[in-house]
């Protein structure tokens, strides 16, 4: 059995599902606010120490305006609702992207990650504003300010996720099999598991199939 230590999930077809239940795009993303919430647990249950959420990416500024303003809306709903809540279930909550949003949202976003920073049972990185093109670059960018060798440690101590062990299984919903971006260094040898069905719909015995399959995996590491 492969121990789990960390997964990461690409949340998509929140769009997709909204457009086709509710003829509205915005109506999946709060939808998909739902599955979060359960999805936390399950990672719970399951031991799981650290989840990691594409929740925007750095290309996802290409959206309409008012699309964008409503993702931003919920999520700082979330935060001012939920962030005692997640607190008390001692989660600890950490941003990974570039924080440069409303003076609003940037304060929620320091206020929950200092608030939950002691916390132990779960990890969960929510990336927002995440592009792994971005975050490598900055990377390589602060060594050569630095003049420190460039090498697999090093640059590691600058991404988001120093400190945070490599997922080992990354799951991405909404019948889409490509990578958007994510983790593209972290991901070098998770476990990758595309699943049909939208965000949304995404329930936890899927979650739980996907992890039981994971659980069951040869995993080689160049090895054989
Ligand atoms: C993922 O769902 C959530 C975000 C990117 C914010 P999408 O909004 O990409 O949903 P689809 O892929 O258009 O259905
Ligand atoms: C990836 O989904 C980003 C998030 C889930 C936050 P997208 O829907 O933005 O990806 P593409 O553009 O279809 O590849
Ligand atoms: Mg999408």
């Amino acid at each position: 059995m492969n121990p789990l230590n960390h997964v990461a999930i690409i949340m998509d077809g929140n769009g997709r599902w909204g457009l086709k239940h509710k003829n509205s795009r915005n109506a999946g993303h709060k939808a998909g606010l739902n599955t979060v919430e359960s999805i936390i647990k399950q990672s719970i249950k399951n031991k799981i120490k650290y989840l990691t959420l594409f929740a925007f990416s750095t290309e996802n500024w290409k959206r309409p305006k008012k699309e964008i303003n409503y993702l931003f809306n919920l999520l700082e709903n979330f935060l001012i609702n939920k962030i005692d809540d997640l607190h008390k279930q001692n989660i600890k909550v950490k941003i990974i992207g570039s924080k440069n949003f409303s003076k609003k949202l940037n304060l929620l976003l320091n206020s929950a990650e200092k608030k939950t920073s002691k916390n132990s049972k779960i990890q969960i990185n929510l990336a927002l504003n995440y592009g792994a093109k971005f975050e490598l670059i900055s990377a390589i960018k602060k060594l050569q300010k630095n003049k420190d060798k460039i090498d697999e440690k090093n640059i590691e101590k600058f991404l988001y996720t120093k400190n945070i062990p490599d997922p080992d299984l990354m799951i991405r919903t909404g019948n889409t099999k490509r990578l958007s971006n994510f983790l593209l260094w972290q991901l070098a040898y998770a476990e990758i598991f595309f699943e049909k069905k939208m965000w949304p719909d995404f329930n936890d015995k899927d979650y739980l199939k996907i992890i039981n399959d994971y659980k069951n995996l040869k995993r080689n590491f160049g090895k054989i």
